[in-house]
C-alpha cells in the first residue's frame, strides 16, 4: 500500500518492512497505530500517533502528538482517513495529549484539505512543509 503510494508521487519517505516497523508500529514513542482494512483483509490504509520528544525529526513541540496518515490510492475519498482520525482521537484523549501536529508538504493539497476537515489548523510553516494543529478534546 505504502509502495503504491510512492508509484502515485504521493509519498517520499521509504516504504519498506524496516521503516513501517520501526517508526509506525514498533517505534518507543508510539501512541496508537491504527490499521483499516477491507473485508478480504486487504490494508486500506493506517494512521500513526506518536508522542513528540525532544529533538523530534518535524521540531514538534515536546507533548504533542504527531500523526501520520496513509490511506492506499485504491481506497481514497471513501472515509477511511476519517474513520481512522475518530479512533485516534479517542487515542489522543486517552493518552492525556491537549494537541495533535500534522507535518504537511507544502505541495500536498489533498493532505492539506484532509486535516483541515478533520479541524485542524496551521499554526506555522517549516521548509517545504505546512503544520497545522489540532486541539483534543
Ligand atoms: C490525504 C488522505 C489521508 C485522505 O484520506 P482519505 O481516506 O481519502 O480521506 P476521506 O475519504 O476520509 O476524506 C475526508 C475528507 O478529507 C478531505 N479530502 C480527502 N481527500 C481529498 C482530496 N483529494 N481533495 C480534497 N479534499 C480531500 C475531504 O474534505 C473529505 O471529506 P468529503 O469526502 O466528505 O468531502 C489520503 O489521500 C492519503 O493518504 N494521501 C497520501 C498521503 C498523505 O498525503 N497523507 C497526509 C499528509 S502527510
Amino acid at each position: 500500500m505504502l509502495q503504491l503510494l510512492v508509484q502515485a508521487g504521493k509519498r517520499i519517505s521509504p516504504a519498506h518492512e524496516a521503516f513501517v516497523l520501526s517508526h509506525y508500529i514498533g517505534n518507543p514513542d508510539g501512541i496508537r497505530c491504527s490499521l483499516a482494512e477491507d473485508d478480504d483483509g486487504s490494508v486500506l490504509g493506517f494512521q500513526s500517533l506518536v508522542l513528540a520528544r525532544d529533538g523530534n525529526r518535524y521540531g514538534t513541540p515536546i507533548g504533542w502528538g504527531i500523526i501520520g496518515t496513509h490511506v492506499s490510492p485504491l481506497a481514497a475519498r471513501r472515509g477511511v482517513g476519517r474513520q481512522l482520525f475518530e479512533v485516534t482521537e479517542l487515542a489522543a484523549a486517552a493518552a492525556g495529549l491537549e494537541k495533535i501536529e500534522a507535518f504537511i508538504g507544502e505541495k500536498n493539497a489533498e493532505g492539506q484539505a484532509y486535516y483541515e476537515k478533520m479541524g485542524f489548523v496551521t499554526y506555522r510553516l517549516a521548509e517545504g512543509a505546512v503544520c497545522k494543529c489540532y486541539e483534543v478534546g
